[in-house]
């Protein structure tokens, strides 16, 4: 029962989609019709404003948190593995948004600051390594998944690693679009069009 309600938790925080939230109420209209299409910061980003881009990650990245750290509260420590998956796919597929919704970068980051501060801190000083050298914004989430994933199994062994490689995996099969994009050179740089 305890991780039926950790991955409602997980679900229900996850699926809130702050990029089409802040951008309707900004009237930028609807953020599923600029850019990429993507609901996060990224394409929030493309409608040039930069504090709504900043605030959608904040909220994205808090709501993976709170999932977690609510699960761990409620339930004990072995339900927030089901509540880190089940908030990164509430992000990607929201019911409200007929199942399509983000990539999972954000919450993610999020999520694993809950499960793991040195996790989330692998990643993220990976990702703005890499958004500094790169400038490409996919290419920078997708290497900090990847040492995220490193990192969960030399902290926690494989306890910490099943739950973040899951979520790892699911995010860069939510990037295979960004993926063939940055095999063939074509993916745009951070704040340009898609
Ligand atoms: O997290 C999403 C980012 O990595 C790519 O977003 O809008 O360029 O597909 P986007």
């Amino acid at each position: 029962m305890n991780l039926v309600i950790a991955a409602a938790i997980g679900l229900l925080l996850g699926s809130i989609p702050f990029g089409l939230i802040l951008t309707r109420a900004a009237g930028l209209g609807d953020i599923r019709s600029i850019g990429s299409g993507n609901i996060g910061a990224t394409n929030v980003l493309r409608t040039g404003n930069k504090k709504l881009a900043a605030a959608t990650l904040a909220l994205d990245f808090l709501k993976g948190a709170v999932a977690v750290w609510l699960a761990a509260a409620l339930l004990g420590p072995e339900a927030v593995g089901i509540a880190a998956i089940a908030a990164v796919l509430g992000h990607c597929h929201p019911p409200w948004l007929a199942f399509r919704g983000g990539k999972g970068v954000a919450t993610a980051l999020g999520v694993f600051l809950a499960l793991a501060w040195p996790v989330f801190l692998a990643a993220a000083l990976t990702w703005l390594v890499m958004a500094k050298l790169v400038k490409i914004s996919s290419a920078s989430a997708l290497t900090g998944m990847a040492v995220a994933a490193i990192a969960a199994f030399l902290w926690g062994g494989w306890a910490l690693f099943w739950p973040v490689a899951l979520i790892v995996a699911y995010v860069f099969l939510r990037h295979h679009a960004n993926i063939a994009r940055l095999i063939d050179g074509t993916e745009p740089r951070i704040g340009q069009g898609k």
